[in-house]
């Protein structure tokens, strides 16, 4: 027998196939079905078949914010959920939602830091051709992302800053379904994605989160409106569950910084830290701590806080913290100021233009590929990496390039990787007789108050 009341079903009679019918015919989900689904698949009482078709009707009838909303809270509270209540002051979190060359971690977090703004960041390891914070911080000698709890938290009260790899127990139902959908080809859905991101940021305690979200031919969204949609959808979910979220809207048509692979990136990291490199990647640190000044109510408009972000690199603050930070996770503090103490690779090879001309285009997910082909990345999950490898850009979009001038320079320790590798990149590189304007870096952001385009 099936008892209905108020739109839905009760819980004693509720069957997982009605709710799959439902939303297959495009009705919309009450809290306790999608709580009854998420639990049973914590569980492991509903099969993955069952789970595959509720998630293709997702992917097909789409989803209201409130039932988003729903699907967010179930998931956040599928396993741990951190308190971070014990520490004095605003808890911001920042996520990219995944770029290549986008290491801005390890620099807005220093920054924000040297503030005294507490930084408690849980980051994940690289999957597919994007990068992750773990991993590239597993290229500093000692270092280790694995603190307990107590720890952790000790070393946020006393640093302001400490990063931990996200354990299986933080929002477990949420890999359940990533690991589902990376099969059954229901991945590319605004209320997936939104619930899946969301999901992992309110169980590791955030109260107020920053997103930025990448645009481009190097990011899940390759045009705007699509990640208009995506970060509106996180925006809402943040305002619903009463954690004030902000969304970047930031450009991905080129590698965010120049170095893209694990030890490469946290020299770059460090060289923006030291005040030694300037250009795109540093921008977009600067602005993300900007933003995340703001939130903490440190300061009072964006380009005070950007003035202060400024103040923090150049007076050597940021710098310090993050020494400071690594030291307290077991790391060598002595790779900061010395470069050979970084995993290096065996094999370096330039690729040069083959022509003269302006760089029309770059191919973002193929320069992200390659560096996984030259061993920065996994192809499959827990599959050991090389931290030494990866690429160095030397040209953007719109630079003008003689023949012969170096385009990157690749990074392996596997020989047979280099030549195939080396035509990819060329390939990823167009260059032409037009002149190009330069990629725009910050299109605009999402807040509370609306959509705001630059
Ligand atoms: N990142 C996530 O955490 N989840 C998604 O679904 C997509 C990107
Ligand atoms: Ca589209």
């Amino acid at each position: 027998m099936t008892i209905w009341f108020e739109g839905g079903f009760s819980t004693l009679t509720m069957r997982i196939v009605d709710i799959i019918a439902r939303k297959r015919d495009g009705k919309d989900l009450t809290p306790e079905e999608i709580n009854y689904m998420v639990q049973g698949l914590t569980a492991g009482t509903v099969p993955d078949y069952q789970v595959s078709a509720w998630l293709m009707a997702v992917y097909l009838k789409g989803m209201t914010l409130e039932e988003i909303v729903a699907l967010t809270m179930a998931m956040a509270q599928s396993g741990r959920m951190v308190d971070l209540s014990g520490i004095p002051g605003v808890k911001i979190d920042k996520h990219s939602t995944g770029g290549v060359g986008d290491t801005t971690t390890l620099v807005v977090a220093p920054i924000v830091a040297a503030a005294g703004i507490p930084v408690a960041k849980m980051s994940g390891r690289g999957l597919g051709f994007t990068g992750g914070t773990i991993d590239k911080l597993e290229a500093i000698p000692g270092f280790s992302p694995a603190l307990e709890m107590p720890s952790f938290l000790r070393q946020i009260r006393r640093h302001h800053l400490a990063v931990i790899s996200q354990t299986g127990d933080l929002a477990p139902a949420d890999g359940l379904l990533y690991a589902l959908r990376d099969v059954t080809a229901t991945v590319e859905s605004i209320p997936l994605i939104a619930s899946s991101i969301m999901s992992k940021k309110i169980a590791a305690g955030a109260d107020k989160i920053l997103l930025d979200v990448k645009v481009g031919n190097g990011a899940f969204m390759h045009d705007l409106q699509d990640a208009v949609l995506l970060a509106q959808t996180m925006v809402n979910i943040g305002r619903v569950s009463g954690r004030e979220t902000i969304a970047l809207l930031t450009g991905m048509d080129e590698p965010l910084g120049c170095a893209v692979g694990n030890g490469l990136e946290v020299q770059e990291a460090i060289d923006i830290l030291s005040g030694k490199v300037q250009g795109r990647l540093r921008d977009l640190c600067l602005m993300l701590a900007a933003y995340m000044l703001v939130m903490a109510k440190a300061e009072n408009t964006i380009s005070e806080g950007r003035e202060k972000a400024i103040r923090l690199l150049d007076d050597g603050s940021a710098l310090r913290k993050f020494v400071d930070f690594i030291t307290a996770q077991g790391g060598n503090p002595e790779a900061v100021v010395n470069p050979a103490l970084l995993p290096a690779a065996q094999f370096q090879r330039e690729v040069v233009a083959a022509r003269d001309g302006y760089i029309q285009s770059i191919n973002t997910a193929e320069i992200g590929y390659s560096a996984v082909v030259l061993g920065a990345g996994r192809e499959f999950k827990g599959q050991q990496i090389d931290l030494a490898a990866g690429l160095v850009m030397k040209c953007r979009v719109g630079d003008y390039v003689a023949r012969n001038q170096p385009l990157a320079v690749l990074h392996s320790n596997r020989h047979d990787v280099l030549e195939p590798t080396s035509e990819k990149v060329v390939e990823a590189i167009a260059i032409g007789d037009r002149p190009v304007s330069p990629t725009q870096l910050i299109l605009g952001f999402v807040d509370d108050a609306g959509l705001h385009l630059n």
